[in-house]
């Protein structure tokens, strides 16, 4: 019997569709970052994924052939550290060739840029952003748990401009206490330049950085920080559900964002769904469990019969974390995923 393909959109129980895939394609990463990957519990001895438990590229390939169908056409590829993965430029070669993708980004610490932006360029990569959280040395090398050069990352952000990449994106997550005191000087830095820097609100995600509201520095905060210098206006969002909140500064004419998923969630407009290294399928950054796809692909299962399994994943999806931390109606000591084994 010949089977149907199900047509997009595909809406789960809020309305929204599945628009992105964003695939952590390795779980390990150069950096330590206090907030993400401390040294004291990630190791030398620490046990990362071994590879054959990694989904092959041919995997990831072939299931996101699969959601294209379901109406996917963004895919960002994350980490851990992206660029640590062996061939990565081959399978975003492969990705490129697919008619219904039409923006592959990527996130990188950028340490390895330099030696891979033009080989990116080259095999299709349209977008790079940079997770940089400080512009102070010390500081930068503080937050990635004393691994951090940061001349290679500004080294990296400038190939990668040489190779062709336009607005490149800057994200610099702010704990308080920890590298609240440089928001200023990065400003000025990135401001004059083709990029577009974006302060993060520090999250909740998994357990391992043990979150406190307080360390969050709201949005509007540094908002209002930068503007008692550098006046700013508020922009038009660049697409439905954007993450980031737009601004420009009144005399440059440059870019700025603000992603403030702890001050001002943005679940009701979330089309994202999150690939783990190992192979799971996760509704939301703040998911604790995720479906165990690699097992459905090793057990032989066909396209069709995954197709129906990710539709119905998907339909029955109501994740809104952000939301309801929001509103205290989450469970704080819940068990989550953590971010170097999902990406941002
Ligand atoms: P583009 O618009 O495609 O350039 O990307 P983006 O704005 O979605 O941003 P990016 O992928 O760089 O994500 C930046 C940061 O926003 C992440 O590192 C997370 O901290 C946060 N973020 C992204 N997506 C989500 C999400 O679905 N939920 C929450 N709570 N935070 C998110
Ligand atoms: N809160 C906000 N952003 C985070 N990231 C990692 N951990 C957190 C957190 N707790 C960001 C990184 C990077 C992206 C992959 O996710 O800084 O930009
Ligand atoms: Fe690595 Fe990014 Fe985590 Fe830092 S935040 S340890 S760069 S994955
Ligand atoms: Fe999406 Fe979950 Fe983030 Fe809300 S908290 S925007 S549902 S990933």
């Amino acid at each position: 019997m010949k089977r149907v393909s199900h047509l997009p959109p595909i809406r789960d129980q809020l309305g929204r569709a599945i628009k992105d895939l964003r695939i952590s394609v390795m779980d390990r990463c150069n950096f330590r970052c206090v907030y993400c990957m401390p040294e004291d519990k990630f190791h030398p001895g620490f046990k990362f994924l071994p590879s054959k438990e990694r989904l092959s590229f041919d995997e990831m390939f072939r299931l996101v052939k699969i959601f294209t169908k379901l109406g996917v056409s963004k895919i960002r590829i994350t980490g851990g550290e992206p660029l640590l993965r062996v061939n990565l430029t081959d399978f975003i070669g492969d990705l490129s060739t697919l008619d219904r993708v039409d923006d592959i980004a990527l996130t990188t610490n950028g340490v390895l840029l330099k030696k891979y932006a033009h080989e990116l360029k080259a095999s299709g990569l349209n977008r790079i952003t940079i997770s940089l959280d400080s512009i102070d040395p010390d500081e930068f090398r503080l937050m990635t748990g004393n691994r951090g050069d940061i001349k290679r990352v500004l080294d990296g952000i400038s190939e990668a401009q040489v190779a062709g990449f336009e607005k490149i994106k800057i994200n610099a997550v702010i704990k308080r206490g920890v590298n609240n005191k440089n928001i200023l000087n990065m400003v000025d830095y990135f401001k004059d330049q083709p990029v577009i820097l974006r302060f993060i609100e520090y999250m909740d995600v998994g357990n391992i950085n043990q979150w406190q509201q307080k360390e969050t520095v709201p949005s509007s905060e540094i908002i209002e920080l930068i503007s008692n210098k550098w006046p700013i206006s508020p922009m038009k969002e660049n697409y439905e559900g954007e993450v980031a909140s737009r601004y420009i500064f009144d005399d440059l004419g440059t870019e700025i964002g603000f992603i403030s998923s702890v001050t001002n969630p943005f679940c009701g407009g979330c089309t994202r769904a999150r690939l783990s290294s190992d192979g799971k399928l996760y509704n939301c950054l703040f998911a604790s469990t995720g479906a165990d796809i690699k097992s459905w692909i090793r057990s032989g299962m066909d396209d069709y019969e995954i197709e129906d399994r990710l539709v119905s994943i998907w339909r029955k999806r109501d994740n809104r974390y952000s939301e309801l931390r929001y509103l205290k109606q989450n469970d704080a000591d819940e068990e989550k995923v953590e971010m170097y084994y999902i990406g941002g």
